[in-house]
């Protein structure tokens, strides 16, 4: 997994807690790598799970609640650092739409070693939207706050409901 993702994830734990909870949720995880990330590094993604873990451990948030604000917290850095990912997309819809056929696509150009996840996507009508993740890494949790925090950044009123199918997980999205 991209240093990125890890450089990010302990910025937000300095920023909601403290530079003396990341020290020590990296002490706790006791990662392979040593722990000094930097961003266009690659880690085992086992070292993220182990720190969030760590993170639930010393904060009482459950694992799945961590992911999901790290996932809205990842959202607001993509849109900083890659802003035209998001040009001329009009709607939550047709930016989640574009992830896999294109911006993890520029992704991997960009890192080529990048593990990314895979969605299917498929409008079901006007207003209905299912998008299908699928990754060995299993990170359906941050894929829900990306997905969450995408809606609020186009200040669309979707609902999103999440079930689990064979091999991922089917996120259906309705505009109210
Ligand atoms: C400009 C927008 C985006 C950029 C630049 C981007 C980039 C990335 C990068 C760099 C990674 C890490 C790859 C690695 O660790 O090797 C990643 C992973 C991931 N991305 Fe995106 N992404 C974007 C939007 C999204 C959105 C909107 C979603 C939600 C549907 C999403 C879902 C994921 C998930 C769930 C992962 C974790 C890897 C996995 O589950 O296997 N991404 N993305």
């Amino acid at each position: 997994m991209k240093g990125i993702v890890f450089t990010e994830f302990l910025e937000m734990v300095e920023d909601k807690f403290s530079t003396d909870l990341a020290d020590r949720i990296i002490e706790t995880a006791n990662p392979e790598s040593g722990g000094a990330y930097t961003s266009v590094g690659t880690y085992d993604h086992k070292e993220l799970v182990s720190m969030v873990v760590a993170l639930s451990q010393e904060t009482g948030i459950t694992v799945p609640n961590l992911l999901h604000n790290f996932g809205r917290h990842l959202f607001g850095k993509f849109l900083r650092s890659f802003p035209s990912f998001f040009e001329g997309t009009a709607d939550a819809f047709e930016l989640l739409e574009r992830v896999d056929s294109h911006i993890h696509i520029e992704v991997r150009k960009l890192y080529p070693d990048a593990e990314l996840p895979k969605f299917d996507t498929r409008r079901i009508g006007p207003n209905e939207f299912e998008m299908i993740y699928s990754s060995s890494r299993h990170f359906q949790d941050l894929a829900g706050g990306l997905i969450d925090a995408c809606i609020d950044h186009y200040s669309d009123k979707i609902s999103v409901e999440r079930v689990p199918c064979e091999g991922g997980f089917v996120f259906t999205m309705r505009k109210n």
